[in-house]
């Protein structure tokens, strides 16, 4: 069907008649979020979980090329190989699988065939590889820990995938929630494949999981035979105090799919991330399986961009944790300076509450009234202040008395501006009809 438009006849289409997940909400979700900040760029954005811009350097992404191009050169000894291998189309599975394996081991204890990695277009795509391969009809479902990060219900929606909600709790998840979740579903004749979890510094409730509790997850998802998809990218940024290791280091029976992601810990726009898939499939791994779909999906993600982040490892000795001390003081200062900020303009008596995470990106405020799209843009007309309503993460579109607040890509001085923006415009709020 077509319209006159004046200018030339266009082609109309029917939402309806095109794939279902672009009609909710989720899919909304993360263009939302991408695009908020940019449309009031004289607010404060506490919405989007960005890395710091302070820390970007066009300098040292040349650099990055050289080393790994030395590399390569001391490697393959041919200077026509090491231009095919960073500019030529190249290994679905990627190239700098062995520099992640490596990464992995030093920097959290995960010890891999590097034949099990597949290096993705950013985490994102690791999680869609994933999802997409666990799916095989209408009565397989994904779960994960609610409220979630928009990325995996987005991808879930893509391969038209259900999505269960576990219930979230102070110590990260609720186990007999998870019981009682796989329990119905199975009774309803569905297939509950994996767990969704974000064991360090969840998106977006900043909430870690306890040792033990991971390990009674480990035990449950064996006895439930379920995979977990264990979601890794803030892990690294914690303070002085021990962190519990990855799920993926505790398992020992491979129940774990570990989704990794470059994009705070390297370069966000260089869009590299990885799954580790060393599960047996077929007369192969997992990897091999998703490495199909990717070869369909993405062919094989940029060499040039793993080229950046390889020669990063390279530089670096492969560990991430030491290259990225200054980050983390960063953003554990942020962290300190928006909870002290926080204590200090909202009393108790305020109605006003939020989390204490102890690393990560994002602090959870609980507020004494709903908080939607609607009201966000208020805030940053009205007060110049961005934050990200919770519904975002709950896929439903139903606002919710809680807001995220990121403090990642702000310096002290803009968190204040930003909390005296807040605090009046919660003010405000409060006093309203
Ligand atoms: C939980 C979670 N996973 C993954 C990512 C990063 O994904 P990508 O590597 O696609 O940028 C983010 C970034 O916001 C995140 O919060």
């Amino acid at each position: 069907m077509t319209r006159d438009t004046g200018l030339a006849d266009t082609v109309v289409l029917d939402l309806l008649g095109l794939h279902g997940s672009l009609g909710s909400p989720v899919i909304e979700s993360m263009n939302f979020l991408n695009e908020v900040s940019s449309r009031f760029p004289d607010a404060v954005s506490f919405a989007a979980g960005r890395p710091y811009e302070g820390f970007f350097d066009i300098e040292e992404v040349h650099r990055y090329l050289r080393v790994y191009r030395d590399h390569l050169m001391e490697r393959l000894g041919d200077e026509v190989l090491v231009r095919r291998t960073m500019l030529q189309y190249g290994r679905t599975k990627g190239v700098i699988h062995d520099l992640v394996a490596r990464n992995l081991l030093l920097d959290e204890g995960i010890d891999v065939d590097p034949e099990s990695i597949v290096v993705t277009v950013g985490c994102q795509e690791a999680l869609y590889l994933t999802v997409r391969a666990l799916r095989r009809d209408g009565r397989d479902a994904l779960l994960s820990v609610f409220p979630c990060y928009v990325g995996v219900a987005g991808a879930a929606a893509l391969a038209d995938m259900p999505l269960l909600p576990v219930a979230g709790s102070p110590e990260g998840i609720d186990l007999d929630d998870l019981v009682a979740v796989v329990h119905r579903a199975r009774a309803d004749g569905m297939r509950p494949r994996a767990l969704y979890v974000v064991a360090d510094f969840a998106n977006p409730s900043g909430v870690s999981l306890g040792r033990a509790t991971r390990e009674r997850l480990l035990a449950l998802a064996g006895e439930l035979d379920l995979l977990i998809l264990e979601d890794n990218p803030y892990g690294l940024f914690h303070g002085e105090e021990e962190r519990a290791p990855t799920l993926k280091a505790l398992d020992p029976g491979g129940r774990v799919v570990y989704l990794g992601s470059f994009a705070k810990t390297g370069i966000p726009g260089a869009r590299v991330g990885y799954v580790v898939a060393d599960q047996r499939a077929g007369n192969g791994l997992l990897a091999d399986q998703l490495a199909k779909i990717k070869s369909m999906l993405t062919v094989n993600t940029s060499p040039i961009a793993q080229a950046v982040i390889g020669g990063k490892l390279l530089a670096n000795g492969c560990s991430l944790r030491a290259a990225n001390a200054r980050e983390t003081r960063v953003y554990q200062g942020n962290l300190r300076h928006m909870l002290d900020g926080l204590r200090e303009r909202f009393p108790s008596e305020s109605r006003v509450s939020w989390n204490t995470p102890e690393g990560g990106f994002f602090v959870v405020l609980d507020v004494p009234f709903p908080a939607d799209d609607e009201l966000l843009e208020h805030s940053a007309r009205e007060h110049r202040v961005l934050w990200t309503p919770m519904h975002h993460f709950y896929g439903d579109g139903l606002p919710r008395p809680q807001i995220r607040l990121s403090f990642s890509h702000l310096t002290p001085g803009e968190i204040t501006i930003g909390l005296d923006r807040l605090a009046r415009f919660v003010a405000r709020r409060c006093e309203a009809p």
